[in-house]
């Protein structure tokens, strides 16, 4: 026993000092992602007004490049030099000795200066990138305190990426996002050397791009709201929301990525996710009967395959869009397709029989290899969702995004196709972060350590070949190596993307940014760095004591993790999640804000549940607000009835809402409209100081009542203090006993259904 104690405090030991020296070592360089060799030398070198910038490159950007950061942020001018300096310089030298690998580069930093070698443009701007990073973090926004030492650590770095593909997905149909917007994502994501954006331009919830010869997509189908053809959805309300790039826009949008390096893979979602072309021109929708929605509940959002002169439409819309992006590659969706449609239409089943298909997903093959036609005559690849798999063989080219699982990659691979993973559950970023936080969970809770942890290639060594121990455990293979598939097929996954839907991202201002970062910092190491050198705490260390000011300074609004509080025995503890962490708090269920009182310690109280903590980053970003843990209100639970004018979805039945339980809910069949209601009756009446009425889906906000209101009866028939909805909910203060609440919707819901909460009934 003892013995055992000893030997486990000696492990414990060694582990910890490992820690310690990974950490002291990376206290010196916390360059994200992290590169792969590293050598610290003794040496530093002193940026000054006499360093000058020589380059052998034919062209200047990276020159112009690295100067603009430079002279906006230091009083340097960083003179260029014709002749090759001796010292007191940055190199910036483009050659083929030392087999540097494309994407590549060698930083040397010597008392002398700072080489950068590479055999492309591209090396060199990585390491550009790392560069950066090993300045003040001020250099990315100029915002200096005039107390920066412009001093670099001496180190050789030799780096290069993992894979060839490291990207980012970008919905901006559901929520639409400026030009100045889309260029500020882009930015961040070179800083991060990732070089693929994948632009999501069309969904049923507005089209995005300008197509000069169908003008409509786009007059009406970029915009939703109350008189438009589109419905408001996603908490965009009843008034005209919307927007879309024209092609001059997208062209300097292209411009503006091709400079970082960073190449634009457009998407026009087809042959589902076409509402906004079918509020457009409904004739190319299919015929027939069918009422049926979507998974995302939209009707008629499907382009008809049975009706052929679709395809020339469909041909004129992608010659428009492949003129406009330089990429090899252009994706059509083919995802979510709700086949209802096909299923009652004359023209997609006459097209079946003509065919002899005997599923519906060998029509999608048929859509889709015509597709694959198209796009080659417009000079591209096609790329899709793995749905394009199921139908059918594809050409070798055509590229497949493995989004529904790993396996689907595995699988993508194993019949060939070239693919980039990027499975729900680690790199779909529209995931909550934790269970408290709003967002999705269907593909679960997407935490930092979790988009870490993905390793694409040996992920598939995993599922393929689990290893069975004596003991009957199973050991998840981690070698490099994977067994069952052959180097080709290994070879066939190009990297890893990180999904960014956006039905969530109208509010909150800048939630993109939040469930983004530091998501993206996790995912550029799984797509950058050896697994050999990469570990999640020393991640975390660099993250947080290095790249939180980085990304303050790139403009980023970052997320962190609440502080942890507890409250025991009347009295409320805090621990800050980051050593640096500044907590504040307020004491009447406000929120937090820079002017709020910081914790110190201790707190006696014995209204904990009144409490509310947020960690502080330079006062300017915050974390969510958290109270204590066991500090919950007690409600009220009165027996309750309620009475409506809704029909229910019986999977989320109208009892949902009288079971005081808060993780069930109610959902409707429909839209709520003007005149729709909902009343709840207490079987004895109720003293109440406070009623919180909730609609929407918990922690989500969205099919809530986007128009209407709630009132409480003192005798259940008369109803007073009518209380507007404001952001789905409705705070009730009866002065006596109650009786009944009443909600009543003055005008539809910007969703399809409406969803509804229990009373939260306070003493
Ligand atoms: C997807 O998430 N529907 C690709
Ligand atoms: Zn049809």
């Amino acid at each position: 026993m003892e013995q055992n104690k000893i030997t486990m405090i000696k492990k414990l030991t060694s582990v910890i000092t490992a820690l310690i020296i990974t950490i002291s070592m990376a206290a010196q360089i916390t360059i994200i992602p992290k590169p792969n060799s590293i050598k610290v030398n003794e040496d530093n070198f002193a940026l000054n007004s006499e360093t000058v910038i020589y380059s052998n490159e034919k062209e200047r950007a990276n020159i112009y490049y690295l100067q603009e950061f430079i002279k906006d942020a230091t009083p340097f001018p960083l003179k260029q030099q014709i002749e090759y300096p001796s010292q007191n310089f940055i190199i910036l030298e483009v050659t083929q000795e030392g087999k540097i690998p494309a994407e590549g580069y060698k930083l040397q930093v010597s008392s002398k200066g700072v080489t950068i070698k590479g055999s492309t443009q591209t090396g060199i701007f990585y390491g550009i990138q790392s560069l950066l990073q090993m300045l003040p973090a001020t250099i990315y926004s100029g915002n200096i305190s005039g107390h920066e030492k412009w001093i670099i650590q001496g180190v050789e770095i030799e780096d290069s990426p993992r894979y060839s593909y490291r990207g980012m997905h970008l919905d901006v149909s559901r929520t639409f996002f400026d030009v100045n917007t889309v260029k500020k994502f882009i930015n961040w994501l070179s800083f991060h050397k990732m070089n693929k954006f994948h632009w999501h331009l069309t969904d049923d919830n507005g089209w995005r791009v300008e197509i000069k010869k169908y003008p409509k997509l786009t007059e009406v189908g970029a915009w939703r709201g109350e008189n438009e053809a589109l419905d408001a959805a996603f908490g965009s309300g009843n008034k005209r929301y919307g927007g879309f790039y024209t092609q001059r826009e997208i062209k300097e949008i292209v411009a503006y990525a091709t400079e970082r390096h960073i190449e634009i893979i457009p998407e026009i979602d087809l042959p589902g996710h076409s509402r906004a072309v079918t509020a457009a021109y409904p004739e190319v929708g299919c015929d027939g009967e069918d009422e049926s929605v979507s998974v995302q509940g939209e009707e008629q959002n499907v382009w008809c395959v049975g009706k052929e002169h679709n395809f020339k439409m469909l041909n004129n819309i992608i010659k428009e869009v492949a003129a406009l992006f330089p990429s090899k590659y252009f994706h059509i969706g083919g995802d979510e397709v709700n086949y209802e449609q096909w299923n009652n239409c004359p023209h997609c089943q006459a097209l079946m029989k003509e065919k002899e298909m005997q599923k519906h997903e060998e029509l999608l093959n048929y859509f889709v290899r015509k597709m694959e036609i198209i796009v080659e005559k417009h000079g591209k690849h096609m790329a899709g969702w793995d749905e394009i798999l199921d139908g059918g063989e594809l050409k070798p080219q055509t590229r497949v995004y493995a989004w529904r699982s790993v396996a689907k990659g595995i699988e993508s691979v194993t019949k060939g196709q070239p693919t980039v993973m990027m499975p729900g559950e680690y790199c779909y970023f529209d995931m909550k972060q934790s269970p408290a936080e709003r967002g999705h969970n269907w593909a679960g809770i997407v935490t930092l350590e979790k988009v870490y942890s993905l390793d694409p290639t040996s992920k598939i060594a995993s599922a393929n070949a689990q290893i069975t121990t004596a003991n009957g455990q199973v050991n998840l293979a981690t070698s490099k190596s994977t067994p069952s598939l052959t180097q080709e097929q290994e070879a066939l996954i190009l990297g890893v993307q990180g999904g960014l839907w956006a039905e969530l991202f109208g509010r909150p201002a800048r939630f993109m940014e939040y469930q983004a970062y530091p998501r993206i910092a996790a995912l550029s190491e799984v797509g950058w760095t050896l697994p050999e050198n990469k570990e999640f705490n020393e991640f975390s260390y660099r993250l947080s004591t290095a790249h939180f000011e980085r990304m303050h300074q790139m403009g980023i609004e970052f997320r962190m993790d609440p502080p942890k509080v507890v409250y025991i025995n009347g009295s409320i503890m805090v621990t800050a999640p980051y050593p640096w962490s500044i907590v504040r708090y307020t004491t009447d269920e406000s929120e937090p804000t820079m002017y709020s009182p910081l914790y110190r310690g201790e707190i006696i109280t014995d209204r904990a549940q009144k409490f509310r903590f947020a960690t502080f980053y330079k006062d300017q970003i915050k974390s969510i607000s958290v109270k204590p843990e066991n500090a919950n209100y007690t409600y009220l639970k009165p027996i309750t009835t309620i009475e409506t004018s809704m029909t229910e979805n019986s999977r989320f039945p109208i009892k949902n809402v009288t079971d005081y339980s808060f993780k069930t809910y109610f959902r409707s069949n429909s839209k709520i409209k003007a005149g729709d209601y909902f009343i709840y009756k207490f079987d004895s009446p109720v003293k109440a100081s406070r009623i919180t009425v909730e609609t929407g889906i918990p922690n989500i906000t969205f099919y809530g009542v986007t128009d209407g209101y709630a009132e409480f009866s003192y005798d259940g028939v008369n109803y007073v203090e009518k209380t507007e909805f404001k952001l789905n909910s409705a705070v009730l203060y009866p002065k006596e006993e109650v009786k009944s609440v009443r909600i009543v919707a003055t005008k539809p819901n910007d969703g399809y259904i409406l969803a509804l909460q229990d009373l939260r009934i306070e003493e």
